[in-house]
């Protein structure tokens, strides 16, 4: 129930009167109509009442106001319930359609393509191109369908001469994809005939008023309407109505939709044609029939791209076989007559569906796949002729009444039938509320055997004479005592009835009077064969198409066509069960005034739609009955999660007590009615506080469902990590392991083996056992070391205590430690051979007097003293002195140094031999080593090495420097010695410099 309207503008629902009476709801309904309220509700109904006059209510911002809104939250108006019926489909994957139903000119098409707008306007919010296409050829197609199958009638100066239903497409998303349109029955006699005030169809009076110059030209055609038989009637009526921009507008539209240039030209020469043909007069010379003005001919021929003598003979002779015979039967100016409007007609009619074809190929689903895109759900739209009375009413008018009739029977079936039984069936206390059920005149028509379409039949089919007549007077046999069929020979009183004329229908909207002339031949609907050939073989291939049974020769025999009667009625019941298998939704317009005033109010007119339109009726049902409903497991699966009672599952007996607990414990108790299988529930405001209540459990529960399963995911990802840590660690231990017992494998002989595994290569070990690897080296190592050490002599362990002292003090500091040859301390003899005995008996002597246990070491030396005086000199050291001797005196010892007095040697980074030992009270020793055998020995490795092994041994310290210069004291006097090399010196030998020596060295 609408509300946000203030009730100067009346009750915004009809179900909202103090009293539901036929004087309430016309006050409320002029009440709103003058207010300029034109859309009241009948719960889901909306009664649209014509405000002739634009009205600034379908613009953007109101499209904003209405989109995704219930029904109950805003004003009435169109677009609620064309959201309604677009969130049905879209919620609940229905199919739905809206049905506009009312008489002409109350508003029905207008209606349509406001709903169509505000549909487009809503979807494709992501823009895709092919949707927007879409949208735009629907909307687009609605200008080409009214320019071709609307015109101007007494009634409507747009009126719909033909029927429409438009489905359009959506995919899962809800957007547009594509759409059908399904044409009924176009009034075609208007092409050749119109009442006074009437017009043709629109296209005849765009092309004359608007088609420029050059092709009017070259269709021959004037711009004066008038000039044509067909269309002068029209031609004279004066109206708002602007073919010339409508002209632009089709053309354009045409374009846009994808008509061909080609097809576009055809289209007016078609066009052209039939006003050509109109103005055909035919004569008689004798016996033969001709035609008067050959020139129209020669124009129609060069526009159907047909030959001219063919136009002729089509027009003027019928071809008829007899057995195997053909032969040409010339026609009466009569029948020629008759024939060239049959062709007029056709050749509209036929262009008019294959329009709608084209359009349909255009917009036409394609390439859907259901298992892809979802079902694809439709809205459709049907926007039919409305109920129409003119002055003379003949066959057109009799379908068009009929077809209304049709939708009202649908609209009491659904609306007032149907729910009226459904409440009795399941048991909900209810009053029967009456109303007229148009039933009977649907059946007066249609009903087999009976009904007045079958009468038709049966006349058309008579053979003999048929007339007009003779199917009146079977109407008049067989409806006599029908209450709603009359005529003058039934009430020979009724002068308004014309004898063997009229017969009268009394239509659930009003009485009509039809005249039977007519209705033999529009319902046989005949057209010479000799014309569909005729333009079956034009060089046109558009028109051709337009002609497909044109192809059969002449002796083919033809199945009897259905007629205009059978077709329209297959059509209608097609129609209604289309839209009975789906969700309707109704739009019931009402015309205010004849007069097409913004103003006028029509009380009587108004009353008189109201009440056959059964909008009271509507009301009392709605006002008594029940918004919705729906079975009780339905029901439960739509809404149980918004109650503790039914979520995830009830423990109830039945669903039907789960429904009422969760209504109860919901408090709309109140507002709900159950029935057998269903659950009634009366107002729309209910189910749209469960709809809002289901939205927001919705909602937790994605939440939740969302949250147990990235629990699930983490735990699964949890348990994934955790096993991959386990076989992690088993790879590792596994390394480990394989590592362990590689090396034990390896190394396990290591002893037994001559090099004592030296030659063994080490596994690489695994990363994380570097340091395990590292410290196992070393311990093998040590283990090495100490294999080779451990049976050494004495001497030998000296020596290599040496060696490692030498290592420790001046690796990486000087080249050439000596280390690999043996070290023999004493050079002296070896270097010296010739002088070995007296060495030897200098050596006895000093052992004897200064009692020392070992010779360290012992050489030839080049030596600097302090008065810069270069002598050669012996050194020989023991573990207490070291003496400078003279060779050239029998190693004379010259002087002694306690080593107690030797704080330290200093030694050049070179190759070179020099040392200089530091002694106590600064008096330095500075020598170089030279004689040695073989030349080029180093030995400094050896003397520091041995040195300082000794100082340790003694548990005294020896500083060892490696420098260049080198500093040292000569009796306290501080001086440097550097070392040069020089190319042709054959002996290293001492020079003095500025600051103390040089030595210099051969250099090669
Ligand atoms: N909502 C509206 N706003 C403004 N004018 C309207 C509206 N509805 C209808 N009209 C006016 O009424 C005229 C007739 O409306 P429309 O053609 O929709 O009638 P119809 O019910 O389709 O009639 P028919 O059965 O003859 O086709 C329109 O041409 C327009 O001038
Ligand atoms: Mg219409």
């Amino acid at each position: 129930m609408a509300e946000h309207e203030s009730l100067e503008f009346g009750k915004a629902d009809f179900v909202l009167l103090d009293n539901v009476s036929l004087e309430e709801f016309m006050a409320n309904l002029k009440l709103r109509f003058e207010k300029g309220r034109i859309y009241t509700y009948i719960g889901e109904v909306v009664v649209s009442v014509n405000p002739y006059r634009a009205m600034n209510i379908y613009g953007r911002d109101t499209i904003e106001q209405y989109k995704g809104r219930e029904l109950y939250e805003r004003p009435p108006h169109l677009f609620a319930i064309a959201d309604a019926a677009y969130k049905a489909m879209k919620r609940r994957n229905k199919d739905t359609c809206i049905v506009i139903s009312g008489e002409s000119g109350a508003g029905k098409t207008e209606a349509s393509k406001y709903i169509m707008q505000y549909i487009a306007a809503i979807t494709n919010p992501g823009q895709r191109a092919e949707v927007e296409r879409v949208k735009n050829m629907l909307l687009k197609s609605n200008c080409v369908l009214e320019a071709f199958g609307n015109a101007k009638t007494n009634r409507n100066d747009n009126s719909s001469r033909f029927g429409k239903y438009m489905d359009i497409n959506f995919d899962f998303k809800g957007d547009p994809i594509g759409g059908h349109i399904n044409n009924y029955l176009l009034e075609k006699s208007r092409v050749i005939f119109q009442q006074e005030g009437e017009r043709s169809f629109h296209s005849f009076y765009q092309l004359v008023k608007g088609g420029p110059e050059a092709l009017l030209r070259s269709l021959h055609v004037s711009k004066d309407p008038t000039t044509y038989n067909y269309i002068r009637v029209g031609g004279q009526v004066k109206s708002s109505i602007n073919d010339t921009a409508d002209f632009k507008a089709v053309a354009d539209a045409m374009k846009v939709i994808g008509f061909t240039a080609e097809e576009i030209q055809t289209v007016y020469k078609i066009l052209a044609s039939i006003l050509h043909l109109g103005n055909l007069r035919f004569g008689v010379d004798g016996d033969t029939t001709l035609i008067e003005n050959p020139k129209v001919v020669e124009v129609i021929g060069g526009l159907l791209a047909t030959k001219e003598e063919s136009v002729e003979k089509a027009l003027l002779y019928r071809t008829v076989a007899t057995g195997r015979d053909v032969i040409d039967k010339q026609h009466t100016a009569q029948e020629a007559s008759y024939g060239r409007d049959a062709l007029a007609k056709a050749m509209y009619e036929r262009m008019f569906c294959w329009i709608v074809g084209r359009i349909n190929d255009v917009i036409e689903v394609k390439n859907y796949d259901a298992r892809v895109h979802g079902k694809n759900t439709v809205i459709g739209v049907l926007d039919i002729y409305g109920f129409e009375i003119f002055q003379n009413n003949s066959f057109e008018q009799f379908c068009i009444n009929y077809c209304n009739e049709k939708l009202q029977q649908l609209f009491i079936q659904l609306v007032l039938t149907q729910e009226q039984e459904e409440y009795q069936r399941e048991g909900i206390p209810w009053k029967h509320i009456d109303y007229f059920n148009n039933q009977i005149i649907v059946d007066l028509v249609e009903l087999q055997h009976k009904g007045i379409f079958s009468v038709l039949d049966e006349a058309c089919m008579n053979v003999g004479k048929v007339t007009d007549v003779v199917f009146l007077q079977g109407l008049n046999n067989k409806l006599a005592k029908h209450a709603h069929y009359t005529s003058r020979k039934l009430a020979p009183a009724d002068k308004s009835l014309e004898f063997d004329r009229d017969f009268r229908v009394r239509h659930y909207a009003g009485d009509v009077v039809y005249s039977v002339v007519g209705f033999i031949d529009k319902n046989k609907d005949t057209l010479f064969q000799d014309f569909k050939r005729l333009l079956y073989n034009s060089s046109n291939p558009v028109l051709k198409v337009m002609w497909p049974e044109g192809k059969l020769s002449i002796t083919e025999v033809t199945k009897r066509p259905l007629t205009a009667a059978t077709l329209f009625k297959n059509s209608m019941i097609s129609l209604v069960e289309n839209l009975t298998c789906k969700e309707p939704y109704y739009v019931r317009c009402v015309k205010p005034n004849e007069v097409k005033s913004p103003l006028l109010f029509e009380q009587e007119r108004c009353r008189h739609q109201v009440e056959y339109l059964g909008l009271l009726e509507n009301v009392r049902v709605r006002r008594a009955g029940f918004a919705n409903r729906q079975e009780f497991p339905r029901f439960l699966q739509r809404y149980k999660m918004i109650s503790e009672f039914t979520w995830p599952n009830h423990d109830l007996r039945s669903d039907k007590e789960a429904v009422q607990m969760l209504l109860k414990s919901c408090g709309f108790e109140h507002d709900v009615a159950y029935g057998k299988t269903k659950v009634f529930i009366r107002t729309p405001r209910t189910l749209f506080s469960l709809e809002e209540q289901r939205t927001e459990m919705v909602g937790r529960i994605v939440l939740f469902l969302q949250k147990v399963w990235r629990g699930t995911i983490a735990r699964m990802r949890y348990r994934c990590m955790r096993a991959a840590l386990v076989i992690l660690r088993a790879y590792r231990r596994y390394k480990v392991k394989s590592y362990i017992k590689d090396v034990n494998r390896k190394f396990k002989n290591v002893r037994s083996m001559k090099d004592r595994g030296r030659s063994v290569k080490w596994p690489t070990p695994p990363k994380v056992l570097r340091r395990f690897e590292e410290a196992l080296r070393s311990i093998h190592n040590r283990w090495w070391a100490w294999t080779l050490i451990k049976d050494l002599t004495p001497e030998a362990k000296l020596q290599i205590k040496a060696k490692v002292a030498a290592l420790e003090a001046l690796k990486g500091l000087r080249p050439d430690l000596g280390l690999q040859r043996s070290w023999e301390g004493n050079y002296l003899k070896r270097d010296s051979p010739d002088k070995a005995s007296s060495f030897t008996l200098v050596s006895s002597d000093l052992q004897r007097k200064d009692k020392f246990m070992r010779v360290l070491f012992a050489c030839n030396v080049r030596k600097i003293n302090r008065f810069h005086k270069a002598e050669d000199r012996a050194i020989f050291i023991t573990d207490r002195h070291l003496y400078k001797m003279d060779p050239s005196k029998q190693y004379k010892p010259m002087k002694n140094v306690p080593l107690y007095n030797v704080t330290g040697v200093s030694v050049s980074p070179g190759k070179d031999q020099l040392v200089v030992f530091h002694t106590k009270d600064s008096r330095d020793l500075v020598v170089c080593l030279q004689g040695m055998m073989p030349p080029g020995d180093s030995r400094i490795g050896e003397l520091v090495g041995t040195l300082l092994s000794h100082f340790k041994s003694e548990k005294r310290k020896l500083q060892v420097n490696v420098a260049s210069p080198i500093q040292c004291s000569m009796n306290g006097r501080k001086c440097t010695v550097v070392v040069e090399t020089k190319i042709n010196q054959s002996q290293p030998d001492f020079t003095k410099s500025l600051s103390g020596y040089i030595l210099s060295v051969p250099g090669n």
